[in-house]
């Protein structure tokens, strides 16, 4: 494997956080509380920014699933939740923080889950997203910044659990 090439420096990772909380902040402005769901592992750095960034209220919950790991299931996207939010979300303003958009597959299965918990609101952002791989068209109301189609590593993104915690967001060339 190639070393990772910086795709997205850290100084622009956190200029754009800062912009996406300001926003976040002036949205929600006077609400009691945002709940911020962050999708386990990948989204762990993205959101701890982003939430010392936010000056509104707001708490944290984690959330995790999973492809299924069989060949058909790969193919239609089935993903399953491993581990849930601890509380409840009925009536509460939430957004579902991701670190990348993909297929999109993962973003609405967790959609049609927590929207059936009957929330006040639900938004979803991601800090990345790669529109030449959608499968599923995936509201994403908040948006860092859409890549080409490369692998990408770093700012809590793995490839093969390795490369998550470089602080920028790099490019790498993955062995075939
Ligand atoms: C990544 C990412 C998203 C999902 C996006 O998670 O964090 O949750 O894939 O892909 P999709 O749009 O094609 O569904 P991954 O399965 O790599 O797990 P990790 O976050 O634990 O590394």
């Amino acid at each position: 494997m190639e070393t990772p090439e910086v795709l997205i420096s850290r100084e622009r990772i956190a200029e754009r956080v800062n912009e996406l909380a300001t926003r976040i902040d002036a949205d929600y402005d006077g609400i009691a509380e945002l709940v911020l769901i962050g999708v386990l592992k990948g989204s762990f750095m993205f959101l701890s920014d982003l939430a010392r960034a936010l000056t509104i209220p707001h708490r944290i919950e984690f959330i995790a699933v999973s492809s299924y790991g069989d060949e058909e299931s790969i193919h239609s996207g089935a993903v399953r939740l491993i581990m849930d939010v601890r509380h409840a979300i009925e009536g509460k303003h939430v957004i579902v923080v991701e670190d990348i958009v993909d297929t999109g597959h993962t973003i609405s299965y967790l959609l049609r889950l927590l929207a059936a918990r009957q929330p006040a609101s639900i938004k979803t952002i991601t800090l990345l997203r790669k529109p030449d791989r959608a499968e599923v068209d995936v509201p994403v109301d908040y948006l860092g910044f859409d890549i080409p189609d490369v692998w990408v590593v770093g700012y809590g993104l793995d490839y093969a659990e390795r490369h998550r915690t470089l602080p920028d967001i790099c490019e790498i060339e993955p062995v075939s």
